[in-house]
C-alpha cells in the first residue's frame, strides 16, 4: 500500500494523475489512470506458493505452539558445502580490493562456468560453451523465453506442471480466459498425465502447438520420462514444426538410467531449447543461478536462428548473472564440489524413500520419489485443497495441494523431500497416526 505520510512524492502524484480529493495522508482511495493489464486479470487465483504460506500464517496464529513441518513449497534446507561457500565469500572479498574488483560480466555468463556446465551436463552431446546462457534461475528463464516467443504463440504444457509455464503464458498474453468448468486457459493445450497413463501424455491426442513445454523428472509428480519417451516427444515436435522447452531442474535426481537431459535424444538440437538450474543440484534456491541452452541449429519458420534472439533478451532484459553466484556454481561442478553437492542430493533422495515407504504403510498410491525429490500422492474423490487443510490441522504438516500445479491434481497433493532428516522422520511418524 502506498505511504504518504513522509513521502514528497505524495503531492506530484495527487496533482497529475487524480482529480480525486484525499484527506491530508490519506491516500488509500488514490488511484493512477493505468489500466491494469488484461492478461494480469486473466490470471486465476493466487500464485499457489503464496497462498500456502498464508495458509500456513493462519495456521500458526490458531495454533502458535505446534511444530510445523514444511513439506509443501520445494527449498532446499541444507547448508551449502564449504567448497562452494568459501568460493563466494573469496570472491566477494576479492571485489573488495583494487585488483579483484569487476564490474558487469559476459552477459551471457563466464565463459569457465559455460564451459564447465557444457562438460559436467552435455558431454558428448555435442553442446558448445557458447550455446550455455547462464542465468538467475530457471524460473526466471522462462519468463525471458516467454518474452522471445511473445504474445501469439500456442503453448502445450503437462497437466500437472510446475505453475510457472501457465502463469507465465498467461501474462504475456497468450491465452484466453479461463473455462470456468474445466479449470483450464483457452488456447493452451494441457496434455494429462496421471496414473491412468504412467504419468505420460497421449500425443495421438495432443494438438500442435508452437511451444511444448516438457519437464523431466516432472514436478509435481515426479515421473522421469524414458528414452523412448522422450523420443516420442522430440518426433511429435519434429512432426509438428514445434519448439520444445525442456526443463530439466530436477535432472540429477534421476538414478534410472532415463535421460538427464533432452540433448541425449537424436535430433532434439534442431527443435528443443533446455532450462535449467543450480537451485536443487546444489543449494541455490535463494544464491540465484541457472542456465539455458540454445542450440545453434535451432531456427525459426523463416530459418533465422533462435539462438541470435535470445542472446537479444538477455542483454536488453537481463545484463548476466551475479558474478559471485557464478563464482559458488563454479566450485559446485568441480571435482570436490561435485561430490559435495551430489551427497546433498542423496540425502533428499532418502528422505524421498522414507516418505515413500511412510505413504505406502498407510494403503495410499504415492507416485514420484525415485527420480525426483517430490511425491504425488493420490486421495481419490477428493479435493486438495481439502485434503491440504486436514493434514495440516491433523498433523502441522504443510504439503502442497495439487490443484495448484493444473486440473489433472485435484485428488492429489506433493509432498516434498527437502528437509533435515529430523523432520522427515517426525513428519513420518506424525503421518503414520493420521486416519483420513
Ligand atoms: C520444474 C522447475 N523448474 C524451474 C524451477 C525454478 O528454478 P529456479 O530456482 O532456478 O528459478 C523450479 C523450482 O521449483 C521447478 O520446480
Amino acid at each position: 500500500m502506498y505511504n504518504s505520510i513522509s513521502n514528497p512524492c505524495k503531492t506530484i502524484l495527487q496533482n497529475s494523475a487524480s482529480t480525486e480529493t484525499h484527506d491530508e495522508g490519506n491516500v488509500t482511495d488514490y488511484r493512477t489512470k493505468v489500466a491494469r493489464n488484461p492478461s494480469m486479470e486473466r490470471l486465476q487465483n493466487n500464485y499457489l506458493f503464496p497462498e500456502i504460506f498464508a495458509r500456513e500464517s493462519q495456521h500458526i496464529k490458531k495454533y502458535p505452539n505446534a511444530k510445523v513441518i514444511r513439506l509443501g513449497v520445494g527449498d532446499t534446507t541444507e547448508p551449502l558445502p564449504d567448497v562452494v561457500a568459501s568460493s563466494m565469500a573469496n570472491y566477494a572479498h576479492g571485489l573488495a580490493t583494487k585488483t579483484g574488483y569487476r564490474g558487469y560480466g559476459a552477459e551471457q555468463g563466464s565463459e569457465d562456468l559455460r564451459k564447465a556446465i557444457a562438460e559436467k551436463f552435455y558431454k558428448d552431446m555435442g553442446i558448445q560453451d557458447e550455446e550455455v546462457f547462464v542465468s538467475d534461475g530457471a524460473q526466471c528463464d522462462i519468463s525471458r523465453l516467454q518474452l522471445l516467443f511473445g504474445s501469439n504463440m500456442s503453448i502445450a504444457v503437462q497437466d500437472p506442471s510446475f505453475p510457472a509455464y501457465i502463469d507465465s503464458s498467461v501474462i504475456i498474453g497468450q491465452t484466453g480466459d479461463v473455462e470456468n468448468e474445466s479449470g483450464r486457459y483457452k488456447n493452451i493445450e494441457y496434455m494429462s498425465c496421471g496414473p491412468e497413463n504412467s504419468f505420460f501424455p497421449d500425443l495421438y491426442k495432443t494438438a500442435q502447438t508452437d511451444i511444448i513445454f516438457f519437464c523431466s523428472p516432472n514436478n509435481p509428480t515426479g515421473h522421469a520420462a524414458s528414452r523412448e519417451q522422450l523420443e516420442q516427444v522430440v518426433r511429435f515436435a519434429q512432426e509438428n514444426g514445434s519448439i520444445i522447452v525442456y526443463d530439466s531442474a530436477y535432472a540429477v535426481y534421476i538414478t534410472d538410467g532415463s535421460p538427464r537431459s533432452i540433448y541425449e535424444i537424436p535430433g532434439a538440437k534442431k527443435v528443443a531449447i533446455e532450462v535449467s538450474s543450480f537451485s536443487k543440484i546444489a543449494g541455490f534456491t535463494g544464491v540465484r543461478l541457472g542456465w539455458t541452452v540454445v542450440p545453434k541449429e535451432l531456427m525459426y519458420s523463416n530459418g533465422f536462428p533462435v539462438i541470435n534472439d535470445f542472446k537479444r533478451i538477455v542483454c536488453t532484459c537481463f545484463n548476466g548473472a551475479s558474478r559471485i553466484a557464478q563464482a559458488g556454481g563454479l566450485a559446485s561442478l568441480s571435482e570436490e564440489g561435485f561430490k559435495a553437492v551430489i551427497s546433498l542430493v542423496d540425502h533428499y533422495k532418502e528422505n524421498a524413500e522414507i516418505l515413500l515407504e511412510t505413504f505406502k504403510s498407510l494403503g495410499l498410491r504415492a507416485y514420484g520419489g525415485v527420480n525426483a525429490p517430490y511425491l504425488w500422492v493420490h486421495f481419490p474423490g477428493s479435493n486438495s485443497w481439502d485434503v491440504f487443510n486436514e493434514i495440516l490441522e491433523k498433523t502441522h504438516i504443510i504439503t502442497a495441494p495439487g490443484i495448484g500445479f493444473g486440473p489433472a491434481g485435484k485428488e492429489f497433493i506433493r509432498v516434498t523431500a527437502f528437509g533435515h532428516r529430523e523432520n522427515i522422520l517426525e513428519a513420518s511418524e506424525r503421518l503414520k497416526s493420521l486416519l483420513l
